[in-house]
């Protein structure tokens, strides 16, 4: 495995490929998660290119990116071992200059749900994104649905700027308990562990109702409350998958999203109906 630091090295790199090649763009101290991403692209590619950069665009003032885990030499071994090709590692001062455009992800999608309660992060992921996809032109990109509104706006970014790249969904991995993968459960104590286990379970019971045939979202929205308090809920919303707001579940075309605050550690998950 070849690690590139340098924008350069890695464009001369990509220039030589004539065949496959896959991308999964992270922000490191990989887990299960992101494994599962490069692994599909390993399989899926023959090439397959992931980067590694805490990108300061998409963190708000006061938010962790100076506390961002980092595990560079167990992420390293991950990526050997899983059969990646290229670690692209850059620096900030190479991937943005003092003046340059910047990218604004469409208020109507990027302003409600995570962008409410996070204005300009995705200003910031699809700026990133967009110069990553521009460095490693890669046939295929891989994205979790665990980040379900950054992959519908980096959907609409590829599909309306005329990228020439494939954008693969990838399903959410969880521990054996059902809390979902992020590397930001590394801040959490072992009680808040037990605590956040309410955010998947209030998923699974919503999908038990709507199984018995109650699709309501007010009345699915209410039960999931009843299952996560006391936790501080930032919301619980259910959308169209072109993030509309819904009243009735619509099979097949439905996410259900939850934002949670444990402790101080803000966790996110969902689930596709
Ligand atoms: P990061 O949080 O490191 O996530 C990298 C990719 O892994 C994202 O596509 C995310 O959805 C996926 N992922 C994270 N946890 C997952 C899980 N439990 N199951 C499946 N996929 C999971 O998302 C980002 O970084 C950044 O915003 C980035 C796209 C790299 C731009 O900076």
């Amino acid at each position: 495995m070849k690690i590139i630091k340098d924008i350069k090295e890695l464009r001369e790199f990509r220039k030589a490929l004539a065949c496959s090649v896959g991308f999964v763009p992270t922000m490191g101290a990989l887990h299960q998660g992101h494994i599962s991403l490069i692994k599909k692209s390993v399989k899926e590619n023959e090439k397959t290119i992931v980067s590694i950069f805490v990108n300061p665009t998409q963190f708000l003032e006061g938010e962790d990116f100076e506390k961002y885990p980092k595990r560079v030499e167990a992420d390293r071994k991950i990526c050997e071992l899983a059969g990646v090709d290229v670690l692209f590692m850059p620096e900030i001062s190479d991937m943005y200059v003092s003046i340059e455009p910047t990218i604004l992800a469409p208020t109507q999608k990027a302003y409600i749900l995570e962008g409410l309660r996070r204005p300009k992060h995705f200003d910031g992921v699809l700026r990133v994104v967009l110069k990553l996809l521009n460095l490693t032109k890669p046939t295929n990109a891989y994205f979790g649905k665990k980040d379900a509104q950054q992959l519908y706006l980096i959907e609409n970014l590829v599909k309306s700027l005329f990228l020439d790249t494939n954008i693969i969904p990838c399903e959410i991995v969880r521990d054996e308990m059902g809390l979902a993968l992020s590397s930001r459960n590394t801040y959490l104590s072992e009680s808040e562990k037990k605590e956040a286990l309410k955010i998947s379970k209030s998923l699974k019971i919503a999908s038990k109702e709507i199984i018995k045939g109650n699709k309501s979202v007010k009345h699915l929205k209410g039960i999931m409350k009843e299952v996560l308090e006391p936790l501080k809920i930032e919301y619980i919303e259910i959308v169209n998958r072109e993030f509309e707001a819904i009243d009735e579940i619509e099979l097949k075309n439905s996410i259900i999203l939850v934002a949670c605050m444990v402790g101080s550690t803000r966790l996110i998950d969902n689930l596709w109906i």
